[in-house]
């Protein structure tokens, strides 16, 4: 295990598990859709390319990138859009596709932001669901793991841009983010 975690919230295992079942899910919603499974960067990347696999469908794929954190383990508050949608999503069927819903500061501008170009539906699917934070009335349509307030990093997450190449859900050590 990396030096920096203190332990394994979500192993592998686990996730590769819980992901099966959600793509199981999402696929039998979806079949007949031709959603479009839009990622939110750069935390959804791994849980991105393992949910799609999952989910063997009719689909296109599409990714935004935002930024609410900086170097801190909290939001900001501010949401910056880095990368916008490149697929025309009117009349279409949305699922995004995000690691985690925090304080939902992101998904609700997010949300506010798609939902101006007329899409059919829209959906969140996230891996992972920290409710004990939440500053906005944001709900997850499909959560992979609801997990208690720890900041959590691997398997897409980072903190300050680390640690996002490890295989599985992390704890980090406090001393790391207090240093
Ligand atoms: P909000 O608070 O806007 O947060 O719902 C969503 C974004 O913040 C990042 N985030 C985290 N990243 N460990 C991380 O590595 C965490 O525990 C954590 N909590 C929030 C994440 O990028 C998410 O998209
Ligand atoms: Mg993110």
């Amino acid at each position: 295990m990396h030096q920096d975690i203190e332990r394994v919230l979500i192993s592998e295992q686990e996730l590769a598990a819980r992901i099966a079942e959600l793509g199981k899910q999402v696929a039998a919603d979806y079949a007949d859709k031709d959603p479009i499974f839009l990622g939110i960067l750069k935390g959804v990347v791994m849980f991105f390319s393992d949910m799609i696999r999952a989910t063997p469908i009719q689909c296109q794929i599409d990714f935004m990138a935002v930024s609410s954190y900086g170097g801190g383990t909290s939001t900001s508050g501010k949401v910056r859009m880095l990368k916008d949608v490149s697929v025309d999503l009117r009349g279409r069927h949305v699922v995004i596709l995000e690691d985690i819903l925090d304080s939902g500061v992101t998904l609700s501008h997010v949300c506010a932001h798609l939902r101006e170009m007329g899409p059919a539906s829209l959906k969140i699917c996230t891996l992972l669901d920290k409710p004990s934070r939440r500053q906005t009335d944001v709900k997850a349509d499909y959560v992979g793991f609801t997990i208690p307030n720890e900041f959590v990093v691997g398997y897409g997450l980072d903190y300050d841009e680390h640690y996002r190449n490890l295989p599985y859900v992390g704890i980090l050590k406090p001393e790391v983010y207090t240093k």
